[in-house]
Order: structure tokens, then C-alpha cells, then sequence
């Protein structure tokens, strides 16, 4: 073999290229391989979930809503009702097929304007397709002096009302 590179030097030189080339392609290689290999393994570390809002949204102060009113807090889908007996929150969810109900002031409902479900201010169906109320649900008056509720836990109608000072 050395007898190989002396009788034929330019032979010699490029299988010594070829060489530092092949380390070089290797090590190329490797490093791609490394860099992926960390792409995908943060990838599968990283935790698989959704990250969905809180269920739990502060709807504000007490004060902020007259005796009588209904009002849809748009941010939320929640219908903060303030009755004579007190503070009570409704899903503004229609139970038809999920859209977004609003409170008409002149006819005094709350209408869904998708299909023509209508519904009284404690959430009671007065008219289909809707097959069910919109349901009550969990409200508190927060430490904060806020009004809470709890979107993920529902009520039976007329069971809870929070008592709130206020001067309005
Ligand atoms: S989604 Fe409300 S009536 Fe259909």
C-alpha cells in the first residue's frame, strides 16, 4: 500500500479529500439528526392539551346592573340577571344548537336568532326549536366585592340568588 501512494501521489491525496470529506458529510449528517431528534423530542415532552379559558369569569361589580335588567356579557355567554330576589346568571347558550342569545328589551325575552327559540328572562322556553332552558348557573359575590360565576356548574332554575349590596 505505501509503495501504492508513492508510485501514485495524486491517488494518495484524493483518497485523503475523499476521507475528510466522508467526516465532514458524517458529522453534517449527525448534527441534523441531533438537531431533529431535539425538535421532536420537545415536541413529544411538551404536554399534549387543549389550554381552554377558565370556566370562572368575573362579570363585574353589582352595581353596574339596574333592578330588572337582563344583560349579556357578551365575553362569556352568560346572562347576568339582577331580580328583585337578587343576582342570578343564565347561560346565553341556546340549547338548540349552540348559538348566542340575546335579550330584547321591547318584547321582553330573550330570543336566539338562529332559529327563533325564544325564552323567558329566568331562562324558561316559551318557543322552540330549543328543547330545553337555558340553564342557571353558579354565581357568587367574590371576595373582590365582584360578581363570579362559574360557567362549568349549573343550578336548578330559582334555587340560588346572590344578595350584593349596592346603591343602585
Ligand atoms: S340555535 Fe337557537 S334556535 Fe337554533
Amino acid at each position: 500500500m505505501p509503495e501504492d501512494h508513492k508510485q501514485n501521489p495524486d491517488h494518495a491525496n484524493g483518497a485523503a479529500l475523499d476521507r475528510r470529506q466522508f467526516v465532514k458529510i458524517g458529522a453534517t449528517s449527525l448534527g441534523v439528526a441531533g438537531l431533529g431528534a431535539c425538535v421532536f423530542g420537545f415536541r413529544y415532552l411538551s404536554p399534549n392539551v387543549l389550554y381552554e379559558p377558565s370556566p370562572i369569569v368575573s362579570v363585574g361589580r353589582p352595581e353596574r346592573y339596574t333592578v330588572g335588567s337582563v344583560t349579556l356579557d357578551p365575553r362569556f355567554g352568560v346572562f347576568v340577571v339582577r331580580a328583585a330576589e337578587g343576582f342570578y346568571a343564565l347561560s346565553a347558550v341556546c340549547t338548540h344548537l349552540g348559538c348566542l342569545s340575546t335579550w330584547k328589551a321591547d318584547a321582553g325575552v330573550i330570543a336566539c336568532p338562529c332559529h327563533g327559540s325564544t325564552f323567558r328572562r329566568d331562562g324558561a322556553t316559551i318557543a322552540g326549536p330549543a328543547p330545553a332552558p337555558l340553564p342557571w348557573l353558579k354565581m357568587w359575590l367574590g371576595d373582590d366585592g365582584y360578581l363570579v360565576v362559574d360557567r362549568s356548574t349549573t343550578l336548578p332554575p330559582h334555587s340560588e340568588y346572590v344578595q350584593a349590596e349596592t346603591h343602585g
